[in-house]
């Protein structure tokens, strides 16, 4: 079958995200597109904090078409992204990733790379733009200071320099597959794949939610939707549709 992806490679640019972005509302880009830099001076993560990929890393964004019946759920497409990166970090480089939801992966503790969806429309076709960050082939060193205990590249888990081209077809391969199944067969079974590797489920966790609130609670998992479910210490279930989980 032939890949539904155009995949275009640049040396740099400020954020391939913002690129796809302008890039699609202005008809230069259509679904399908993907756009991969080598570098990025101003890349971008969720709620607006900044990303920074030094050379040697993932920095690649895509424009997905939403089919009609999906346009309200755009959200779990950010996590359908999430599972993919799993899936190959498993597959390929026999590394045990978690997802710490709702978009970032994480090694050994550590963040290995961030996701970021956002939802646009044009005339009255609707698609989001993921943006996917690795850190490959840089190593802490590379990073800021400040930034350092927090991170880890594959670099640094695997001792080893990797294929920047080969990681991105094999992200587009698999991606396919996933949102294959997520058409035809809806979201259920692709959750319980993303639950039984969320980063401190069962764990006791304090999260921001969407309200700016601390909210307290033992992390549980997911509902149907794809939102995170916490107990608290009365035994409530809280569901969380946004924020940023602290511990
Ligand atoms: C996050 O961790 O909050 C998400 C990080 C997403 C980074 C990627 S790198 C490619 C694309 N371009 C950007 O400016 N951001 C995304």
């Amino acid at each position: 079958m032939n890949s539904p992806w155009k995949v275009k490679y640049i040396p740099k640019t400020e954020s391939t995200q913002t690129d796809l972005k302008t890039g699609y509302i202005s008809g230069k880009f259509d679904p399908g597109q993907v756009l991969v830099a080598l570098s990025q001076s101003q890349g971008r993560g969720r709620l607006n904090h900044e990303w920074c990929s030094p050379l040697g890393n993932l920095a690649m964004s895509l424009i997905l078409k939403i089919p009609q019946e999906f346009g309200n759920r755009a959200y779990q497409y950010n996590l359908l992204a999430g599972l993919t990166v799993r899936n190959i970090l498993d597959n390929e480089f026999g590394q045990k990733a978690l997802i710490k939801w709702p978009n970032d992966v994480f090694l050994d503790g550590k963040k290995l790379g961030g996701i970021l969806s956002e939802a646009i429309t044009r005339g009255s076709e609707s698609v989001v733009v993921i943006g996917i960050g690795i850190n490959l082939n840089s190593t802490a060193d590379d990073f800021p200071e400040a930034l350092r205990p927090h991170l880890t590249t594959l670099r640094d888990a695997t001792g080893q320099i990797h294929d920047l081209k080969n990681l991105v077809t094999r992200f587009l391969t698999c991606f396919d597959d996933v949102l294959n199944e997520y058409h035809s067969q809806g979201f259920s079974k692709l959750k319980n794949r993303i639950e039984d590797r969320l980063l401190w489920r069962g764990q006791k966790t304090e999260i921001w939610d969407e309200w700016g609130q601390k909210q307290n609670g033992i992390l549980t998992g997911l509902d149907e939707s794809g939102f995170l479910l916490l107990r608290d210490d009365k035994n409530n279930l809280i569901r969380i549709l946004a924020g940023d989980i602290c511990f």
